[in-house]
């Protein structure tokens, strides 16, 4: 019996590439896994209503954790346009399968480590290391919508705000809303595993993204948690910070920050420039991660004009694989991944197009593979 079951989403388009990659990657580690295919994507959705199928969510329950690579996605009547002619009509509904992993297996955290690597031609700068903790299950994404706008919503927030006073005269047909929900313990657990990442990586700060003189009881009581965690953690200091200032300073001077916090909206944002500061999609990498379950993934998506040309970088898909392994304790490993990856892209010899040269996904993949050994 291998001593890990890892559930292989390679997803569609260069999804399907990159997985490919990471492969060659795994096998030259001799990573003592069993690898177990999985159904996710745009194919499932056409043809059987569903792109994340419940053989796919029992697989996963039966394993230790999930690699996924890319998925296409389409708006409401592309996607329903799409489906095939027997499941047209039926009212069938695209959700997105990776936000439903999300919240059935609770992977509350949105880790997105972003490093500079040495020699990498697209950083912003060289002296980068910054890794975001963002907030994967609640907030302005739980999901909580409306329009129009019920009837019985209206009237009670009419009861509970004098806020509604000022859409009073607007037609509830005309009114959309979507809920920004927190919960304390929800603001706790993404902040202490920020904290707890920082203590065990030695960084020296932990800075909090919100906007409580504005968005007060959402964002304030992510503040007050965060104070009351970080009195446990003397050596680390909390910084708090608007997140319309932190895209500014990000910009200004990023290499002040280290590990970095918030809430799943402005965390989304966040962690998209922090990723362009190293290289943009080719290089951004992020696990989904739960107490007991964790998917890992490039956050790229599909690119369907690349699809199949195994031309695209898997840089991404590779330290995705490296937050795996992270994850899974094999330390050695996942130290030696980096070790090789960040000594090809130093190299400069083998690059994909995003970083000005010819090679080809699998060329990159070898050439890491090629260090390990
Ligand atoms: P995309 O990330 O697929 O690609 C945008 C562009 O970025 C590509 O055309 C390519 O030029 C570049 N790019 C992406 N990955 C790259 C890589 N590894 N190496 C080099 N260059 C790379 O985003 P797009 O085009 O907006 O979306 C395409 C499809 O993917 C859509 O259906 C979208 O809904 C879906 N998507 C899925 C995601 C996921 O699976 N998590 C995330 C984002 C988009
Ligand atoms: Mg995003």
């Amino acid at each position: 019996m291998p001593k890990y079951r890892i559930a292989w989403m390679p997803g569609d388009g260069i999804g399907v590439d990159v997985m490919d990659a990471a492969r060659i990657v795994l096998d030259a580690m001799e990573l003592d896994a069993a690898y177990v295919p999985a159904d996710i994507g745009w194919e499932f959705w056409r043809t059987e209503g569903d792109a994340l199928p419940q053989r796919t969510v029992d697989t996963l329950r039966h394993c230790d954790c999930a690699l996924f690579a890319a998925i296409t996605s389409k708006p409401k009547e592309e996607a329903e346009g799409d489906l095939v002619p027997g499941l047209q009509g039926k009212g069938l509904v695209y959700r997105s399968p990776i936000v439903r992993l999300r919240q059935l297996f609770d992977l509350y955290v949105n880790l997105r480590p972003c490093k500079a690597f040495k020699g990498n031609p697209l950083n912003f700068r060289d002296d980068l290391d910054l890794v975001v903790f963002r907030e994967n299950t609640q907030g302005l994404y739980a999901g909580v919508e409306f329009h129009p706008l019920p009837q019985s919503v209206r009237s009670a927030l009419e009861e509970a705000s004098p806020r509604m006073a000022a859409f009073q005269d607007v037609d509830s047909a005309d009114i959309a809303l979507s809920m920004r929900i927190f919960t304390r313990e929800g603001c706790r657990r993404i902040v202490r595993q920020a904290f707890e990442y920082a203590r065990t990586h030695r960084y020296a700060t932990v800075t909090l993204v919100e906007k409580p003189n504005v968005i007060r009881e959402t964002s304030g009581l992510m503040v007050r948690e965060a104070r009351k965690i970080a009195g446990e953690y003397p050596e680390i200091e909390l910084w708090e910070t608007n997140v319309d200032a932190m895209a500014m300073w990000l910009v200004k001077n990023p290499q002040d920050y280290g590990v970095i916090v918030s809430s799943n909206m402005f965390g989304d944002i966040v962690s998209d420039l922090c990723a362009q500061l190293v290289g943009g999609l080719g290089f951004a990498a992020s696990g989904n991660i739960g107490d007991k379950f964790a998917v890992f993934e490039p956050t790229h998506g599909s690119a369907p004009k690349y699809a199949g040309q195994y031309v695209v970088n898997p840089t991404a898909m590779l330290l995705a694989v490296k937050l795996m392994l992270d994850w899974l304790d094999e330390q050695d490993m996942a130290t030696r991944l980096e070790q090789a990856i960040a000594t090809v892209i130093a190299d400069g010899q083998v690059r994909t197009y995003d970083l000005g040269g010819s090679d080809g996904t699998l060329d990159v993949a070898r050439a890491v593979a090629a260090q390990l050994s």
